[in-house]
């Protein structure tokens, strides 16, 4: 490619990013920050230095100061939180605590991330219960699509609803303060897969009160890798276990909560990840002006951006509204001839789709090309501090060439 390869944002230098790759995926994995990576090792020169000391004696009392600031951060009470290394372990284990039977029926959507549907469907399958799979269209005209194609499957066996608030492949922010409600008018517990939200849009779990909710820190809060929590509502958190059971199921510590006594131990592990999302909470809004409110705003505006830039190069429409969209977004890529799709799809990937290895070996751009729902391809932009508009106007150059070398393909 003969443009010159845009630089990221000045703020990319509290990033360890590669410098050699323009990185537009923060929403696969995150990005975690020096400065929060520095209190991970702190952490674990403590754990290092004196393990007995650190396991027996300082462990519950870092677990409940990294607590209590992601509680205020959510807007929930410390009481309702449990550390968990990622979403899916947390979508697991809210399964296997719910005792399901023959003939129930849990409402997903062809939108719901593969690791939650693949725990799913196994406790489906050994429960007898069934999974009723929401169409969620794409692209789609408003958040009362989403609305309406979930509460159209509910009948009076839904038992549970597994509903992520900010969609994997789709990148949408859907309806969860309404879904809640109205599913709760009815009875039925919803488990919210939020993986993306805190950090990307606001998350008030008090206001929401999902029976179950879970997230990951280490995506838009930017903590390290393996750290996420699971909000368990007050009135289900009896016999609520984790996966694992340690050592203090026997012997519940006095004073304690039982389930962060369990959860706060699952057997040894560097908990290091867990204890620097409070680090996080607090040192992300000291990178911008405005603090937490301003990071969704510059990462919604900056996404925005990027999806017109992409959008004007390569004549496609947004597929979403804007009221949907938060630091991701996901846009249905030209299309070839149907003999030529069929064609290339049989190229080899490392990825999902040839066309994203082109992406990242010719022109160094890391981008998550995929479908939503086995439609056309898509590609999924984020949004994050250390990336800048000139970044979308290389990508879009990128996929334009690489596109036109595709058609000489037919
Ligand atoms: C909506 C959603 N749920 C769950 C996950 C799984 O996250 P993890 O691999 O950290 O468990 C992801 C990951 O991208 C996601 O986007």
């Amino acid at each position: 490619m003969s443009a010159t390869i845009p630089s990221p944002s000045p703020l990319a230098r509290h990033w360890a990013l590669d410098p050699e790759i323009i990185y537009l995926n923060h929403g696969s994995f995150g990005a975690c920050p020096r400065e929060v990576l520095a209190a991970q090792q702190r952490y674990r020169d403590r754990m290092e230095g004196e393990a007995i000391r650190f396991f027996v004696q300082e462990l519950d009392g870092l677990m409940d100061a990294s607590r209590a600031r992601l509680a205020a951060f959510l807007n929930a009470d410390v009481e309702d939180l449990v550390f968990i290394p990622n979403a899916t372990t947390a979508v697991a284990t809210v399964l296997a605590n719910i005792q399901l039977r023959p003939g129930d029926e849990i409402i997903a959507n062809t939108h719901e991330y593969p690791a939650c549907m693949n725990n799913l469907r196994r406790a489906a399958a050994r429960s007898g219960a069934q999974i009723v799979n929401a169409a969620i269209p794409f692209p789609i005209r408003s958040s009362r699509e989403a609305f309406d194609a979930i509460m159209s499957r509910v009948t009076t066996k839904t038992r549970l609803v597994l509903l992520s608030h900010v969609t994997s492949p789709s990148g949408l922010i859907l309806p969860v303060q309404e879904l809640v409600e109205a599913l709760s008018a009815k009875g039925i517990d919803t488990l919210v897969d939020g993986a993306h939200a805190p950090g990307f849009c606001e998350v008030d779990l008090k206001k929401l009160s999902p029976a179950y909710y879970t997230a990951n820190c280490h995506k838009w809060i930017c903590s390290p890798k393996g750290s996420a929590f699971l909000f368990i509502r007050r009135d289900r958190q009896q016999n609520f276990r984790p996966l694992v059971l340690s050592n203090f199921a026997e012997k519940p510590k006095p004073g304690r909560p039982f389930l962060h006594t369990e959860f706060d131990y699952i057997g040894t592990d560097d908990y290091s990840a867990c204890l620097a999302i409070g680090d996080a909470v607090e040192f992300m809004p000291t990178l911008v002006e405005g603090g937490w409110p301003a990071i969704r705003k510059h990462n919604r505006e900056l996404v925005l951006k990027g999806r017109d830039i992409l959008c004007r190069g390569l004549a496609i429409e947004p597929p979403a509204p804007d009221s949907m969209i938060g630091c991701l977004t996901t846009l249905i890529l030209p299309q070839h001839t149907p003999e030529l799709r069929e064609k290339l799809a049989k190229r080899p990937s490392k990825h999902h789709d040839a066309l994203q290895d082109a992406i990242i070996d010719r022109h160094r751009i890391q981008v998550p090309i995929w479908s939503v729902a086995g439609g056309p391809r898509t590609i999924r932009l984020s949004a994050q501090l250390y990336n800048t508009v000139g970044q979308y106007e290389y990508l879009a150059g990128a996929l334009r060439e690489e596109l036109a070398r595709e058609q000489k393909l037919g």
